[in-house]
């Protein structure tokens, strides 16, 4: 059986196959990797506790498929593009042999700096080849990998090496981000004051900008790996891993409490995510794949590093942002590198789209093949807008829904394979089991319905624990409905039996394809020793998709309204990061309450929304007055 699909009937085909015997379909599709010992058994699971184990017995290092491979018969071939966020400095071709090189080095690096198999690392860095480097070594010691996103504050950088226990760090001194400059390590320092399992600090010097380097803790990247060449560390047997170790921790908000580590173990991982990525885009060798995500978020992780790289593919990393120098950016990139598939969100296209044609018009985009959208519903606009001026309507639009709980894409269309329907996702991937269920748990049946999105059969590339604590993973994805991984989002199945995703059902927000709780944003604006009590809720938003809107109830001290507002922005941003800032905050004297003290967000959404003229049932309100006020002082 090939890996790729190449026809719709082939899809159809591989989907059956799926369905009626799973383990001989994900069996012949692993045959295509490199394993150093073949599994015994394909899979073993329960979702009850859940116990999820794929290709039990088998070992392999994912860097191995990922580079070795390629090296006898196409070594030479350009792994890595690179594009700096200034567009004058000189962009960066990096072969897989090279790649190799590097990775083998800096695994060098991270043994001589005392990491061991299973030990937590974070990365806290730019988008820049070092990063991938430093991922890929981790996985080849066989360390697990936790990436935190270079737009998280030192709160949240510490409380996610806390909860990992990781003892090593890799870190720059500077992030560029359009006109701006992030100071990782400033950042990094601040978070580490409360991080003593951290014994060493490797940084990678990018800006150049003046940084504190602490002895005994901290080393320069340039200068380990100057040191392994000199002492002839160039080359590094790569770490023997069980498919069910685990290969990185990512981690994300859900609607209660601080952000969980996602667990992604080795083997499954990779069959999904090369399998999912040759199939969506339908990636033939030489063509230029430019995904836009960042490496802290899940899209980075399956489809600018492992996906592509286990397909010997040619990945486009690009360190800046979509305007700058200019809103031409993205199209800038795809001429100067006749990019042949453009993979990004709907956040970008609605704020490239407001900036006008004039970004567009002159640029050369007929290089491009395939385009993908990722992270959101793509509202309808959007998508015309994508596939009339950027695809020039003759490519198609992989709409792909997915989560970092998935690993890789579950529902998507195949390029050039599937027919598309603006804003569907259409149909799921080979091995995926979708149902729709009601509130009960019930299966709705048929089409033309909606209801919430479940999954009922496991997949080579699922969560399989919430880093140390295996019960928040039960109790979150796998209590509400029984024998069932229930997704979070709900979900319409149209009259051809095509899926299109609604939005999350639960109090999980979704700013600009961030994920962000609304009891984290809470817990941060209540951190604000003015603030009584707060209720977070999400609101429509024309570029981000959903905007934060918050409502405060302050103490009886005199406040200065807008200085109030500035400093609970403040206070966000430090807490969690200037992603979570609210958009809206509405300073109000007390909130819509239950007589057992729950705070109705049904209501205050509806406030948000500016739907007020039917706020719904609001009879079991402790005091009704309240909503009036509210609704009043909207803003
Ligand atoms: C949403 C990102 C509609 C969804 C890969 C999901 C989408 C959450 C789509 C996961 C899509 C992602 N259409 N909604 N194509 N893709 N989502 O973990 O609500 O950052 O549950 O993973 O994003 O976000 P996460």
């Amino acid at each position: 059986m090939n890996l790729q699909v190449k026809s719709f009937e082939e899809y159809q085909q591989a989907y059956q196959l799926s369905i009626d015997h799973p383990e001989v379909f994900w069996a012949n599709i692993a045959e295509h990797f490199t394993w150093k010992k073949k599994w015994d058994r394909v899979l073993d699971w329960n979702f009850s506790e859940p116990q999820i184990e794929w290709f039990g017995g088998a070992k392999l290092n994912i860097t191995e498929n990922c580079l070795d491979r390629h090296l006898e018969n196409n070594g030479d071939d350009i792994a890595i593009i690179w594009e700096s966020n200034d567009p004058d400095e000189a962009s960066r071709n990096i072969s897989y042999r090279e790649l190799h090189q590097q990775v083998c080095t800096f695994s060098n690096v991270l043994k001589q700096n005392g990491a061991k198999k299973g030990d937590r690392i974070c990365l806290y860095m730019p988008m820049i080849p070092e990063l991938e480097v430093a991922l890929l070594a981790c996985a080849r010691i066989g360390a697990i990998h936790s990436v935190v996103f270079g737009g998280f504050s030192a709160q949240s950088i510490s409380d996610r090496i806390q909860d990992a226990q990781c003892n090593i760090v890799v870190t720059a001194d500077g992030s560029f981000r359009g006109n701006k400059e992030i100071c990782l390590k400033n950042i990094m320092d601040e978070a580490l004051i409360s991080c003593p399992s951290v014994e060493r600090v490797i940084v990678v010097e990018r800006s150049k900008s003046a940084i504190s380097m602490e002895k005994g803790r901290d080393v320069f990247y340039d200068q380990e790996m100057s040191r392994m060449e000199s002492l002839g560390l160039t080359d590094f047997a790569a770490e023997p891993m069980d498919a069910e170790d685990p290969l990185f921790i990512l981690y994300t908000s859900g609607s209660t409490g601080k952000p969980k580590g996602v667990v992604h173990t080795c083997g499954g991982y990779m069959v999904f995510a090369t399998y999912t990525f040759q199939n969506i885009f339908q990636y033939k060798k030489g063509q230029i794949y430019f995904c836009t995500a960042d490496i802290g978020w899940i899209t980075g992780h399956t489809y600018i590093v492992y996906g592509p790289l286990a397909s010997g593919a040619t990945s486009l990393m690009f360190e800046g942002i979509p305007t700058f120098p200019d809103a031409g950016r993205f199209w800038d990139i795809v001429e100067k590198f006749k990019v042949n598939i453009l993979y990004t969100a709907p956040t970008a296209i609605r704020s490239l789209m407001a900036f006008g044609l004039d970004f567009v018009k002159n640029k050369d985009l007929s290089s491009l093949q395939a385009l993908g959208s990722v992270g959101e519903p793509i509202n309808e606009e959007a998508w015309n807008w994508y596939n009339e001026h950027i695809g020039k309507k003759n490519c198609p639009i992989v709409d792909t829904w997915w989560q970092t709980e998935t690993g890789g894409i579950m529902i998507s269309p195949l390029a050039h394979l599937t027919p598309t329907k603006p804003c569907y996702a259409t149909l799921p991937l080979p091995g995926i089991q979708p149902i729709l269920v009601d509130e009960k748990g019930e299966e709705i049946v048929g089409n033309g319905v909606s209801g919430n999105l479940c999954i009922k059969f496991p997949w080579p590339g699922m969560i399989r624990t919430t880093y140390g604590d295996h019960e928040r993973c039960r109790t979150t994805y796998f209590a509400t409905y029984e024998n069932l991984y229930f997704t979070g989002d709900g979900c319409l199945r149209d009259e051809d039996g095509y899926y299109r995703i609604t939005g999350r059902v639960d109090d999980v927000m979704n700013i600009s394809g961030h994920r962000i709780g609304t009891a984290e944003v809470e817990n941060a604006i209540n951190m604000h020793s003015g603030v009584i009590e707060s209720a977070v809720v999400a609101y429509p938003h024309d570029i981000k998709g959903q905007g934060i809107y918050a409502y405060v109830i302050m103490d009886n001290a005199t406040h200065d309204p807008s200085q109030i507002k500035k400093d609970i922005s403040a206070t966000v941003t430090k807490i969690i990061g200037a992603i979570a800032r609210p958009d809206k905050i509405q300073i109000v004297s007390g909130l819509p309450k239950t007589r057992s003290g729950k705070i109705m967000r049904r209501i205050l959404r509806k406030i948000a929304e500016g739907d007020v003229s039917n706020l719904g049932d609001t009879s079991t309100l402790l005091d009704p007055a309240v909503v009036e006020k509210i609704k009043d002082e909207r803003i």
